[in-house]
């Protein structure tokens, strides 16, 4: 999770309240939030994604993946925003049930 989910989340956060993007920053955005997509089953296949309460956190997760992503190939900032956001609730579901000393 630390070495793909975590740096392709950066980008997402950083940009969704950027005030200004480049083309470049948007491929930054694209090419993470495909990472982040790509990772889900990864985290799916963990041992714990039995747990009823990963997979509802990582269900959660992965419809904002998707948002984030949809909105890196739209170039929308706003649904960008909205999908980052998500994602800090939503990241958290899990370390509060699984790991509380995660961010
Ligand atoms: C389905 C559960 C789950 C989801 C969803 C999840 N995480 Fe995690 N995360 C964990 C667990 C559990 C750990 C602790 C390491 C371990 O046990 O594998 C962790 C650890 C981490 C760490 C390392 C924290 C530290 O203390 O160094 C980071 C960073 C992290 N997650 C980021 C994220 C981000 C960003 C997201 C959302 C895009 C996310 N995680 C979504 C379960 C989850």
């Amino acid at each position: 999770m630390v070495t793909v989910v975590a740096p392709a989340t950066k980008p997402i956060w950083d940009f969704g309240y950027a005030d200004k993007m480049t083309d470049a920053d948007w491929q930054t955005v694209q090419k993470a939030s495909a990472d982040l997509v790509a990772a889900m089953p990864q985290i799916a296949a963990d041992p714990r994604g039995q747990d009823p309460k990963w997979k509802d956190a990582l269900t959660k997760v992965s419809a904002s993946a998707d948002a984030a992503a949809k909105a890196a190939q739209a170039k929308d900032q706003m649904a960008l925003a909205m999908a980052g956001d998500a994602l800090v609730e939503q990241c958290g579901v899990c370390h509060m049930a699984f790991d509380p000393n995660a961010k």
